[in-house]
């Protein structure tokens, strides 16, 4: 295995001191590029297994609906020149319409929903498309800094065809008052790319009475990817 150092300045850094905890976890000294022996020719194999049909939609896993506005969010994933990225699996994980995520380290007070855990995942078809139903989470407080909230959001990873391409990144809504103040959504540095992290309005996805429609594309490189590593 080699590695050959990357010159600073190639990518922006992931230590943004508002933003506590990149302080801690951020790298330091100046990064490596590891050129790893080639394992992108063998498919990952993860087959149909792990995805049970109502994987994708998050409002099927209780007793009853969950509390909340309930919406639809689809898109595409592509590559830097726009073609689809097939068969790549997509987790999305997410806090209730209150603002809590079911998980024990979450002591929020805010009422956890017996209708709603906030995990799902699916596949890309041969278009490179996904589509999920869900709640609208709510904003959180973090603890960063005072009055520290976080806009509402929905956390992606998507594999592609080894592990080793991991990616994760989140999702926003259109007009939400907090991203002025959010370090980790303002860690971004390019205006652009903050921009491409925001999920669009979308009338032809809304459902009838049923459900609004949101629109989030994912480009995995180039000048207009999707910023990733939040
Ligand atoms: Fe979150």
């Amino acid at each position: 295995m080699k590695f050959e150092p990357i010159a600073r300045g190639t990518y922006p850094s992931l230590v943004y001191p508002p933003y506590k905890s990149t302080v801690k976890r951020g790298p330091q000294q100046p990064l490596l590029r590891v050129n790893a022996p080639a394992a992108t020719e063998t498919p990952l194999g993860f087959g149909a297994a792990p995805i049970q049909p109502q994987d994708n939609d998050l409002t099927a896993h209780g007793r009853a609906a969950p509390l909340g506005e309930k919406i639809v969010v689809s898109g595409r994933v592509v590559d830097e020149d726009g073609q689809p990225v097939r068969d790549s699996l997509v987790e999305v994980w997410q806090c209730n319409s209150a603002g809590r995520y079911f998980h024990h380290k979450d002591q929020h007070d805010a009422p956890l929903d017996p209708n709603f855990f906030g995990f799902g995942k699916f596949f890309t078809d041969r278009d490179g498309r996904y589509r999920f139903v869900t709640i609208k989470p709510g904003p959180y407080p973090w603890g960063n800094h005072h009055k520290a909230w976080r806009p509402a959001h929905i956390h992606f990873s998507l594999f592609g065809n080894v592990l080793a391409q991991r990616l994760v990144t989140q999702m926003y809504f259109p007009n939400d008052p907090l991203f002025e103040f959010d370090p980790i959504y303002q860690s971004i540095p390019d205006a652009a790319a903050r921009e491409r992290l925001r999920a669009r309005f979308s009338m032809d996805e809304t459902v009838g009475d049923q459900m609004l429609g949101y629109a989030f594309d994912i480009v995995l490189r180039g000048r207009g990817a999707t910023p990733f590593g939040l």
